[in-house]
């Protein structure tokens, strides 16, 4: 296997098991990992916290818009779980940004251009030394045009609904299907259709449909892709 460390890109729909993928896969291959979905939620618990939504949801995007260059977001690996948390001014909000609240209104401020360009910004400096996986919908579009592997993840919505609904349930989230459902077909609804890097795949991205594939076999799929990328 060769040395040269590359850069993997792994985009797909919301809650397709994208990250879990990613974040595994960096840790068989020694890779540092970035979940830029993350970043686009701690924005949106800032916007949460600081007022800047109103009573009826709808968002001040000039008020977020002029707030950007108070916003400062980090990764930190937790010393108990070895994971990778979300920072948001120096305050671990991993927990918080994964709660329906901030679900419910990310999409909306994913779409702000502004928004976009501080982010893939921060996202590109964590791929200058290459060694890197980084999930969401526009990184083998927009952040990495040039990364060496490329992976668009797709799964039906109702599979992916059940799956989130269970990844909830099991943090002693009460949400109902519904509920979960609803979400995932506006945000898919959302992150297609904006003007702004649009969630689309790559021509050069390897579609990987995971409706019917265990974790081991998603696995097996990126290790031999990753062998094949980078055996010269
Ligand atoms: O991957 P996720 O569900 O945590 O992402 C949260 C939201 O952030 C998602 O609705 C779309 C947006 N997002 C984005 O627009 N671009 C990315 N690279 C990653 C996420």
């Amino acid at each position: 296997m060769s040395q040269n460390k590359i850069v993997i890109a792994i985009d797909g729909y919301s809650s397709s098991g994208k990250s879990t993928m990613a974040r595994d896969l960096a840790r068989r291959i020694g890779y540092a990992y970035i979940d830029s979905g993350a970043m686009y939620r701690a924005v949106t618990l800032y916007a949460i916290r600081n007022g800047l939504v109103n009573a009826d949801g709808k968002l001040n995007n000039d008020a977020l818009i002029a707030a950007l260059p108070d916003i400062r977001i980090d990764f930190h690996i937790d010393p108990e779980s070895k994971k990778s948390h979300t920072f948001l001014n120096g305050e671990d909000v991993e927990k918080e940004i994964r709660g329906m609240e901030v679900s419910a209104l990310v999409s909306p401020v994913a779409v702000i251009p502004e928004v976009r360009r501080q982010l893939v910004k921060l996202q590109q400096q964590y791929g200058i030394e290459k060694g890197i996986v980084m999930d969401g919908r526009d990184i083998g579009t927009t952040v990495f045009p040039d990364a060496e592997m490329k992976v668009f993840v797709n799964a039906s919505p109702e599979v992916r609904a059940r799956r989130r609904l269970l990844e909830l349930q099991q943090k002693g989230q009460n949400v109902s299907y519904e509920e979960i459902h609803e979400n995932i077909m506006e945000r898919d609804r959302i992150d297609t259709t904006r003007k702004e890097s649009p969630l689309r795949k790559a021509p050069d991205a390897i579609m990987l449909d995971n409706d019917n594939m265990t974790i081991p076999e998603q696995m097996d799929f990126l290790l031999n892709l990753f062998r094949e990328k980078t055996s010269c």
